[in-house]
């Protein structure tokens, strides 16, 4: 499923996955005991764009603060991390707070990597147009495969960005997986900045993922409609209610789709039943202190070489690398 389309330092691949194997995938989490979908199944283009209007919410805080973090700070992590690096971006989206780095990192080239790839081609070639300068390597993939890098990458060092807490939606066990893979790929030269949202008040949490307009319930409905597409299947949302709270126990923002009735959804030609109150697990957001995130980066062989919060310490930017102190 590869489609290159090349303008002047613009480049854009497919790489998957292939719509068949989202369909096993989704079937298998909706037939297990617990039925579950992956977070990767909010991302349509509708979902994208969902997102961002998230982050314009008053009550959501990780957006703006870690951008107010990489504004202040973004001369410093040049400073750590080097000019010429190949800057990749996991879950790049709507590719915004890359824009805060660029002038100062001044990186070679540029790599965003993204699930939706309308959204993610849209966004990079935005960048491109605001920075003609950058040279951009733009890849829909799934990021947990990790993929291999376009060969004709410059030489040199590797930086991997992977703001907006996103590694929260790994459970600790994934995460530690998921860095040892991204250390693989920056090698024993490479860094790591990754954006992590810290312990707090369960009541700011709770609020972050019920805002009163309810645009996050919006999101996490939409993931029905994307499934109806892709499966095909006959979710009907509004037979499905948003739930979202703070588990107190694992430490994470827990966020289901609650069935309001009993019912039969078809799927992809399966009989999915539902009890009234029956949920899917939509998505985890695990938070972190300091000490806490430092020691999972060390479970995956890397070191803490600096960290960057805002005055509350809601959330924090983290420069990992695998060099020794
Ligand atoms: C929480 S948003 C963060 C967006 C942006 N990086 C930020 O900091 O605001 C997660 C992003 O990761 C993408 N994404 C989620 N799961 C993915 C996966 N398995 N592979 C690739 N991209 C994924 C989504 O499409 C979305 O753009």
């Amino acid at each position: 499923m590869n489609s290159p389309q090349k303008q002047a330092r613009f480049h854009y691949q497919d790489l998957g996955p292939a719509s068949s194997n989202s369909r096993d995938e989704i079937l298998a989490g909706l037939q297990e005991t617990r039925k579950r979908i992956s977070p990767k199944y909010f991302y349509d283009d509708t979902g994208s764009l969902l997102f961002e209007e998230i982050t314009r919410q008053p009550e959501y805080y990780p957006t703006r603060t870690e951008r107010r973090i990489l504004s202040e700070h973004a001369s410093d992590m040049a400073t750590a991390i080097g000019t010429g690096t190949v800057l990749m971006e996991p879950g790049a989206g709507s590719c915004e707070k890359i824009r805060l780095l660029l002038d100062a990192l001044k990186p070679a080239a540029y790599v965003p990597m993204d699930i939706a790839g309308e959204f993610l081609q849209r966004s990079a070639s935005g960048l491109q147009r605001e920075f003609p300068w950058l040279r951009i390597a733009a890849l829909r993939a799934d990021f947990a495969a990790m993929p291999s890098l376009p060969a004709d990458l410059p030489a040199g060092p590797r930086t991997l960005f992977y703001p907006g807490s996103t590694l929260g939606n790994f459970s600790p066990l994934q995460a530690t997986g998921f860095l040892r893979h991204a250390k693989r790929l920056v090698g024993t030269e490479g860094k790591l900045l990754i954006g992590i949202d810290l312990h707090k008040d369960r009541a700011i949490l709770d609020r972050a993922y019920n805002d009163r307009a309810g645009v996050t319930a919006r999101f996490n409905l939409n993931a029905l409609e994307h499934l109806n597409r892709i499966l095909p299947a006959d979710f009907r949302t509004q037979q499905f209610q948003h739930l979202a709270f703070y588990n107190d126990t694992c430490q994470r923002i827990e966020m289901y789709l609650e069935s309001r009735i009993e019912q039969t959804v078809i799927a992809a030609g399966k009989r999915i039943h539902f009890l009234a109150g029956e949920r899917i697990h939509t998505e985890i957001s695990c938070k972190y202190s300091l000490e806490s995130f430092t020691a999972l980066a060390a479970a995956a062989g890397l070191h803490v070489r600096e960290c960057w919060r805002d005055g509350d310490s809601l959330f924090a930017v983290f420069l990992l690398s695998a060099g020794s102190c």
